[in-house]
């Protein structure tokens, strides 16, 4: 079936169930889901019911859409999220989203877990991510459109510069350290090198994931104005003289959930819909 039929009918699915059609669509990263707990839930669905979604089997990531109310707006939240390392296609790991956007969704939030590349970036800092680097080597548009022609996206502004005057604000009055930067976004799911990451920071990154690139391309692929916030679970390979553990990545987001939650919540009652 075509795409544009499958995202209808998983819409279609979902929207007798809700209350309110999503105005903003929030994107839980690893360890992050308890940012869950800010919404006012009005609908939890499991990805395992709706048409055509597939399930997120990644470490702490739930699997569930959640429609409700946060700061008076009418969100949407992926509370876990696709991978690209779990053997999803990048079209895959977008559609969910494209389903949202089709439920009224014009605003995206984006969060992830990074390793910090920037040496003057802290364990535990969020960081408002300005622009990426796609390393994945795909990309959702590889399809084209309905009739299999490109349109060569335009990703010049692809996390909309104007929200940054709002979560730079939004920060300031938390008293946040709110860090900014380049997300350089791979495939995985090995962490890098110490050779790669010492490549990825003359090449202007900040900071490292594996998720977070292709929902952005589809998000302005769509129109969506876009958020990226990065939580610097741990320094990249090679920084300090130590490994690399998902166990780091998931304890560093347990303990700054709260920071992120704030933050969060504070640019969820600033945004106009
Ligand atoms: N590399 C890649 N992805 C990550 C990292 C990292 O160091 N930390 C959290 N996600």
């Amino acid at each position: 079936m075509p795409l544009k039929d499958r995202i209808q009918e998983a819409a279609a699915f979902i929207a007798p169930r809700i209350a309110d059609a999503p105005d903003i669509a929030i994107i839980l990263g690893s360890g992050l889901g308890g940012l869950a707990e800010l919404i006012e839930v009005d609908t939890a669905i499991d990805y395992q019911v709706i048409p055509y979604f597939k399930e997120s089997g990644a470490p702490g990531h739930e699997g569930r859409l959640l429609f409700g109310k946060v700061a008076g707006k009418s969100i949407a939240c992926m509370q876990g999220r696709l991978h690209y390392y779990e053997g999803n296609s990048a079209e895959d790991t977008v559609f969910p989203l494209q389903v949202l956007n089709a439920l009224g969704a014009k605003t995206l939030l984006v969060t992830n877990a990074a390793g910090g590349i920037n040496t003057e970036f802290e364990v535990g800092d969020i960081m408002l991510i300005t622009d990426h680097i796609n390393l994945t080597g795909a990309s959702p548009l590889t399809m084209g459109d309905e009739q299999g022609l490109y349109d060569f996206l335009d990703m010049s502004y692809a996390y909309t510069p104007k929200l940054h005057e709002t979560v730079r604000a939004v920060a300031k009055a938390q008293n946040l350290t709110l860090r900014e930067g380049v997300y350089l976004g791979l495939r995985g799911p090995s962490f890098e090198t110490p050779a790669e990451i010492r490549a990825f920071r003359i090449w202007g990154a900040d900071a490292v994931g594996m998720s977070t690139i292709f929902e952005v391309i589809t998000a302005n692929q769509v129109g969506m104005q876009t958020i990226g916030l990065s939580l610097i679970t741990n320094m990249a390979a090679g920084i300090l003289d130590q490994p690399l553990s998902g166990e780091e990545v998931m304890q560093t987001a347990a303990f700054a959930a709260e920071k992120m939650q704030n933050l969060a919540l504070g640019i969820l009652s600033e945004l106009r819909t």
